[in-house]
């Protein structure tokens, strides 16, 4: 019997095959490219950063040269004599753009009229750093811009408000972004600041309500990670919210230290959120839902503590947390003047919110739970019942709550 003859690749029997293969008889070839870029950002304590004499800002993410200034309208009007100054003095090239965002123009047109500026301003695209100087919608929109532009562009971050200098840690330190249909940071890159400088004298000119909404920021991390921070919060807490982080000096140095460090080390081993279960993730998993949907109610923080609020009712029905624990946060929350619930926290926008945040995290619900005062858990087996019990709970706390301050006389919200 003759051997058989050996069959050939499909892909060299040339013009045998009717669908799928290369009917000329060439090798079909490619090549996989894996690469690591490596990044760098730094975040960094400048007190002063405005300075004339302090030339932080000037050498900050680039050789001294020209820069593109980026100022949200309200600092621009605050702080305008000291903007105007400081280049001069440092020698420092300029051209200044005004900007007044806020979370309900937080668009592509945002990022255009920044991108529009780039080009006149005819800034280099690696040596010429855009600075924005603002809150955290200016950082968002100024971030993507340069994302953007010429395909990435440096920029550094001068935060001015309390919950864009915690967050300048977190995520939303190297990550950009802009509201896009019902959703919030729907469109958006990972591009962190070259670096960020972090300046607590903004606070003293931030009103109350936006202190509070960062303090919101500081207490997502006290309450997963770190309950050193939360006894502080609960010793101090009150204190920097009435004196803009102006008096109680050591304990609110130490408040900022530990929310950044906290917020920068999630975010170390996982820059571009690859690592689907982090931490710093909790109190974010309903509240960008009612958030947008309240808007302009709610402020990204409060929206946060309303989630916050939601999820340790959750943990404690769980044996997460036991009664005594859940109570001190929720006091916290309204020591800061907080909110705990809103109207949207019911069940149909909860299974909204819940089925949207899966499919965040590819598929699974990896939401954080408090697991005592300072640590946490992810759980995968959150059911619409055991989140509707919840917020009828908390329904019905807030309301026993407004009847007993307003008859203690205090203003409440929520
Ligand atoms: N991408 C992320 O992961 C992420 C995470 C957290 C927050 N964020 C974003 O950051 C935004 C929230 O940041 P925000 O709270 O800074 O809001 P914001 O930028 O809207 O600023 C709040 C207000 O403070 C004013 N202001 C700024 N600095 C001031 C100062 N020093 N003194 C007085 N007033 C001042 C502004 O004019 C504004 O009216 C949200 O859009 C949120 O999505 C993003």
């Amino acid at each position: 019997m003759p051997a058989p003859s050996a069959v050939p690749p499909p892909t060299a029997r040339a013009g045998t095959c009717r669908t799928g293969c290369n009917p000329t008889g060439a090798q079909a070839t490619g090549r996989t490219v894996a690469t690591a870029l490596p990044v760098r950002h730094r975040v960094r304590f400048v007190p002063g950063v405005l300075d004339p004499a302090n030339p932080a800002l000037a050498r900050a993410g680039g050789p001294p040269g020209r820069r593109l200034v980026v100022v949200e309208a309200r600092v621009r009007e605050l702080y305008g004599r000291l903007l105007h100054r400081y280049p001069a003095a440092q020698g420092v090239e300029h051209e200044t753009l005004v900007l007044p965002v806020h979370e309900q123009v937080k668009t592509m047109d945002a990022v255009f009229r920044v991108a529009d500026r780039m080009d006149s301003s005819g800034i280099y695209r690696r040596g010429e750093p855009v600075i924005a100087i603002g809150g955290g919608v200016l950082a968002d929109v100024v971030g993507l811009a340069c994302s953007l532009y010429r395909r990435s562009t440096p920029f550094v971050r001068v935060p001015t408000t309390l919950a864009a200098l915690v967050d300048a840690g977190a995520g939303a330190g190297a990550t950009t972004g802009v509201d896009h249909g019902r959703h919030g940071n729907r469109l958006g890159t990972y591009h962190p600041a070259a670096d960020t400088l972090l300046d607590p004298a903004f606070l003293a000119t931030l009103d109350r309500r936006h202190l509070g909404n960062g303090l919101a920021e500081i207490l997502q991390v006290a309450l997963i990670k770190d309950g050193d921070l939360f006894g502080l919060l609960e010793r101090h807490g009150r204190a920097l919210l009435d004196e803009g982080f102006r008096g109680s000096h050591r304990a609110g140095a130490e408040v900022l230290t530990r929310a950044v460090r906290g917020m920068l080390q999630d975010l170390q081993p996982g820059l571009r959120e690859h690592r689907p279960a982090r931490l710093t993730d909790y109190g974010h998993s309903f509240s960008p839902t009612v958030e947008l949907r309240a808007l302009p109610e709610l402020l990204h923080g409060e929206a946060v503590c309303v989630d916050m609020a939601l999820t340790t009712v959750v943990a404690q029905r769980r044996g997460l947390l036991d009664p005594e624990q859940a109570e001190r946060i929720l006091r916290l929350m309204r020591r800061l003047e907080l909110p705990v619930w809103h109207p949207l926290v019911e069940p149909v926008t909860l299974a909204e919110a819940l089925a949207d945040t899966v499919r965040h995290r590819d598929g699974r619900q990896r939401l954080p739970l408090p697991a005592g005062i300072g640590s946490g858990v992810f759980v995968d087996d959150l059911t619409d019942g055991e989140l509707a019990g919840a917020a009828r709970w908390l329904r019905d706390r807030a309301a026993a709550d407004r009847v007993r301050e307003e008859h203690e006389g205090r203003e409440v919200r929520a």
